[in-house]
């Protein structure tokens, strides 16, 4: 069916919302701040009101701005922010819990002697960034009442009365059996969450109701996770393929195929998307805090924020051996050490403002090179030229860091919002139930092409100390008490 589309990015500090035509592109966006609130003891929670309205207030302004009604929307969503509600009204019983928040660590200590059972049955390893842990915890400690879901499961309930979720979202729960795309019975026995009553598991593309939130009556057809919306739109679709989006977090993630890895490098295996019952597989390695640790500079006033970067970067020539672990919520895969916070070492009485941004922008790069580098290995090739997305993206200093530490070169999108524009296809698709295979993709993708290219201007032997650097940092962080 020909007509435009909303697509609806529902992310950790921002709404975004697209208006896109198979003719003529985007025609229409418009966004909506959400605000995260960081309190003590690693939690971070918004009220689930405000994604709704986010979520209704950009798309709203992105239909207005088109002009035009659109034949479907699609859905995109944070992945691992869970809450639980009320399935008969709708209503939130708790606040959500954002991915990034930890206070589910003593979930995750006490299955511990279970966590290898886990990750093969669902791919994922026990930290607290996975929505099971926190489900667990809202169940223990908030509320027997309702369902406890991820945030798309509720926003896709509010929209249009359906309960399900996709198999992407699913696969960060760790409660999915990652061969199957189906909830383990197993994991959520171990997670003591036997007997919840759960969304069913869909499709990332394909009717899923209808829904007047925006206007006249027009079905819901495109779900899937924001990070592997961006691996679609990036055009990912091939075994070895990866993307890098530099968002509030920073995430790699590489297609491995119809194949699920759960291989020994400490990244995560989890699904790309589900098309017609089949699954394509991809791996995923995060950094917890990128744009978020370049807020905490800003907050504390050495930048004026993420547009600062290099002009305070570009002040001097090289970090003046300050080193930035910006482990602030926790470092991910492939260590896994949720406890670890960040560490600045190497200061003197000459380093300024200049030295901090550089060494923040290798800190966050440098926790990358280590995820590519396990992706490679998992593949048994190294990856190939990096193709990025992301507010970031525009800080030609943090890029042409990371094409130096990678040694490899970084292709920058030269479309931006490439997770609505995923999710934008998949809704296109979801239209057409009989072609929605995945042969159908490759032509409702976006045509790909860079807006830059950094190419590595250091030598590998430099690449390789300025990583020993960051190596010897992150063993040195201290273990916890
Ligand atoms: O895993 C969390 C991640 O997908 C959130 O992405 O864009 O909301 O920061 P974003």
């Amino acid at each position: 069916m020909t007509g435009p589309v909303l697509a609806v990015d529902q992310g950790t500090s921002g709404t975004k919302a697209l208006v896109v035509c198979p003719e003529r592109g985007v025609i229409g966006s418009g966004t909506a701040p959400v605000r995260p609130r960081h309190l003590p003891g690693g939690r971070v929670e918004v009220a689930p009101a405000e994604l709704l309205d986010s979520v209704l207030t950009a798309g709203r302004r992105a239909l207005a701005a088109a002009g035009e009604p659109v034949v479907a929307v699609g859905l995109a969503n944070q992945g691992e922010t869970v809450l639980a509600w009320d399935p008969a009204t709708g209503a939130p019983l708790t606040e959500a819990l954002v991915w990034q928040d930890r206070r589910a660590q003593d979930v995750c200590d006490r299955l511990a002697p279970h966590a290898g059972r886990l990750a093969r049955l669902t791919g994922l390893p026990l930290d607290p960034y996975f929505a099971a842990p926190k489900m667990a915890w809202i169940r223990r400690e908030l509320t027997r009442e309702g369902v406890v879901t991820t945030s798309d499961a509720w926003l896709v309930h509010r929209l249009t009365g359906a309960f399900v979720t996709d198999a992407a979202t699913a696969g960060r729960t760790q409660l999915l059996d990652l061969e199957r795309t189906a909830w383990s019975a197993e994991a959520l026995e171990l997670y003591g969450l036997a007997g919840e009553r759960l969304p069913e598991v869909v499709d990332a593309a394909g009717p899923v109701g209808i829904t007047t939130a925006f206007g006249p009556e027009v079905p819901l057809t495109g779900l899937l996770v924001d990070q592997q919306a961006a691996l679609l739109a990036q055009g990912a679709i091939a075994p070895g393929a990866a993307k890098c989006t530099y968002g509030t977090g920073a995430f790699l993630l590489a297609q491995t195929g119809d194949r699920p890895v759960r291989g020994d490098s400490g990244l995560v295996g989890c699904v790309a998307w589900r098309l017609a019952g089949r699954t394509s597989y991809c791996l995923d390695g995060q950094v917890y805090t990128a744009a978020s640790a370049v807020r905490w500079l800003a907050d504390l006033g050495v930048i004026s924020g993420a547009d600062d970067l290099d002009r305070t970067g570009g002040t001097v020539p090289d970090s003046g051996g300050v080193t930035f672990v910006p482990a602030l919520a926790g470092l991910a895969a492939p260590w896994w050490r949720s406890e670890a916070r960040g560490a600045l070492t190497g200061l003197g009485l000459g380093t300024t403002a200049g030295h901090l941004v550089r060494a923040l922008c290798e800190g966050i790069a440098a926790q990358l090179v280590e995820v590519a580098r396990a992706a490679g290995a998992e593949l048994g090739t190294p990856l190939g030229p990096l193709r990025v997305d992301g507010g970031l993206t525009r800080s030609a200093l943090l890029m042409q860091t990371q094409a130096d530490l990678l040694q490899r070169p970084v292709e920058v999108s030269a479309l931006p919002d490439v997770t609505a524009l995923g999710v934008a296809a998949l809704a296109r698709l979801g239209l057409d139930p009989a072609a929605g295979a995945a042969e159908a993709l490759p032509g409702l993708l976006p045509e790909w092409r860079p807006s830059a290219v950094y190419e590595p201007r250091i030598t590998a032997a430099e690449a390789a100390e300025r990583m020993g650097a960051f190596r010897a940092a992150v063993a040195a962080l201290p273990d916890p008490a």
